[in-house]
């Protein structure tokens, strides 16, 4: 199933036509079952077996001295390489396996005209010299979904008729969903900027008027130039924000 889409079309009306999304409940039982949990153990034994952890090197790549950019180089992204982010990114965990995030990829100059209208001032360059800015989004009706996602119970009666605890799932599951693609996205050898400085009224309004899905934050995506970069920040350390219990 692939969420992601061009920002030529209107991405609002696209979510909601269920006809896009796969409906197909797979849920084997009996010996179906019993080799599909063998399988799912031994795939998960032979993984360990070949990388048992990632390099340092790998680890600095994708968190310990990746950096948040702002300034782009003029190399674009080919659509393979975001159909292989979605692949990563929608493996990752969510609650129920809810997978409440949608994915606009703006691309094309009209889809950054449109989305510039409501980002701050700041934050306008840093997106229109991007070749792909992603606007995280989540279905507040994600929960449609469950027999397809988590087939083996009927989960939909926890989410129908209580949008405060369909819209905590949403936001955080896709505010994890928008981090696995920030990760997945420089473990591919690519570089990421996050905003939340932008109206996330005003981007529902232009991309997804009428429909269930929000706005969260957007997310630059390129190859970085580093002459915009400053000092990378200080964190807190392990005794300041951590303890045991
Ligand atoms: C969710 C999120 C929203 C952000 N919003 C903005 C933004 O609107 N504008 C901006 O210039 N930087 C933004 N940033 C970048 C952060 O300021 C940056 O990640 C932080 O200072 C740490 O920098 P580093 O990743 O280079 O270590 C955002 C980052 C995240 C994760």
């Amino acid at each position: 199933m692939l969420t992601c889409q061009h920002d030529t079309k209107q991405p609002g009306a696209g979510y909601r036509n269920t006809t896009r999304m796969n409906t197909e409940v797979n849920a084997p039982t009996g010996d179906a079952l019993e080799q599909a949990r063998r399988d799912a153990q031994a795939d998960f034994r032979d993984l360990k077996a070949r990388l048992p952890r990632l390099s340092d090197d790998a680890i600095d790549l994708i968190l310990r001295d990746a950096r948040s950019h702002y300034s782009w180089k003029d190399i674009p992204v080919s659509d393979e390489l975001l159909h292989t982010l979605y692949e990563i990114t929608a493996a990752g965990p969510t609650s129920m396996n809810t997978c409440p995030a949608r994915f606009v990829f703006v691309t094309s100059t009209e889809g950054k005209a449109r989305l510039a209208k409501s980002l701050k001032a700041k934050n306008v360059d840093k997106m229109r010299s991007a070749p792909v800015t992603v606007i995280i989004a989540y279905d507040t009706a994600f929960w449609e979904h469950l027999p397809y996602l988590f087939p083996h119970e009927d989960r939909r009666g926890l989410f129908r008729g209580k949008p405060e605890y369909t819209l905590s799932t949403a936001f955080r599951n896709s505010t994890l969903q928008g981090a696995y693609l920030m990760i997945a996205a420089r473990a591919l050898g690519l570089d990421v900027g996050a905003m939340s400085g932008f109206s996330n009224a005003a981007v529902d309004e232009e991309f997804f008027p009428g429909s269930t899905l929000k706005s969260n934050f957007l997310c630059n995506l390129g190859y970085a130039d580093e002459s915009a970069l400053f000092q990378k920040l200080p964190r807190f350390s392990f005794d300041e924000v951590c303890s045991f219990a």
